[in-house]
């Protein structure tokens, strides 16, 4: 695989919520490319785009109007999204939460489990294991929620303000995990975060401003 290789393409790519006077633009026109290898710190305000943004590149949201490309080789299950808010299913426990993308990408329940276990395991919440969502903290959800996309070894990895409810150690941990997961399956890593210790941990940093993705030299 070459180091280059371009996995998700956003071309003037914008995502316009509602319309007439409600319209709200979540992300002007952005220009963007993640490549293998990619480290990418997303930074900005409240409300800036961040999370629209990480949509756009997974997909989860179509651009109203320029375009997302992503690369074919991605297939199915190549991205991994560590969602910002609440994304466990309040039925299933931590573990089959973490091991269930991988029993829908047709593993057995057992290498699924096992691969889950690792993963809480890299984020410190293998205790959390047996819990259901409602037994946990928003922060142990939120390391949860990282497990499950890291059991599945996503070639992109997407991660919205996955430290934004921790405490500084645990945070610490999840970037950790994030990163080293990243460095171990070769896979590519976008995390959006406030928090300039967090965005210092990768290699490339953009900002984002009333949904204007600013060029890298305009990084405050
Ligand atoms: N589903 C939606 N419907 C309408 N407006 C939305 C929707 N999602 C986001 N927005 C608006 O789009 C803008 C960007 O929101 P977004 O969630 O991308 O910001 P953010 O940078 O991730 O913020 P935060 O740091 O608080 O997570 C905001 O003005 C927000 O109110
Ligand atoms: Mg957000």
């Amino acid at each position: 695989m070459p180091a280059d290789e371009t996995l998700v393409a956003c071309q003037d790519a914008a995502l316009t919520f509602g319309r007439g006077a409600q319209a709200v633009v979540a992300v002007h026109g952005a220009n963007l490319v993640i490549t293998t290898g990619e480290r990418l710190a997303v930074v900005g305000p409240s409300g800036s785009g961040k999370s629209s943004l990480l949509h756009l590149l997974a997909g989860l949201e179509q651009p109203t109007s320029g375009k997302v490309i992503r690369s074919a080789s991605l297939g199915t299950f190549g991205i991994g999204l560590v969602f910002q808010g609440d994304s466990l299913i309040p039925a299933l426990n931590v573990l089959e939460n973490a091991a269930l993308p991988l029993v829908l990408a047709g593993r057995t329940e057992t290498a699924a489990q096992e691969a889950a276990r690792a993963a809480l395991d890299l984020v410190g919440a293998a205790d959390l294991a047996e819990r259901l969502p409602e037994e946990i903290s928003g922060g142990q959800a939120q390391r949860a929620a990282a497990a499950r996309v890291l059991a599945q070894a996503p070639r992109l990895i997407l991660a919205d303000e996955p430290t934004g409810r921790l405490d500084h150690a645990t945070g610490t941990r999840v970037l950790d995990a994030l990163l080293t997961a990243a460095d171990r399956t070769g896979a590519a890593l976008v995390v959006t975060t406030h928090d300039p210790a967090v965005a210092a941990r990768l290699t490339v940093r953009r900002s984002m401003r009333d949904g204007r993705l600013l060029a890298p030299e305009e990084i405050s």
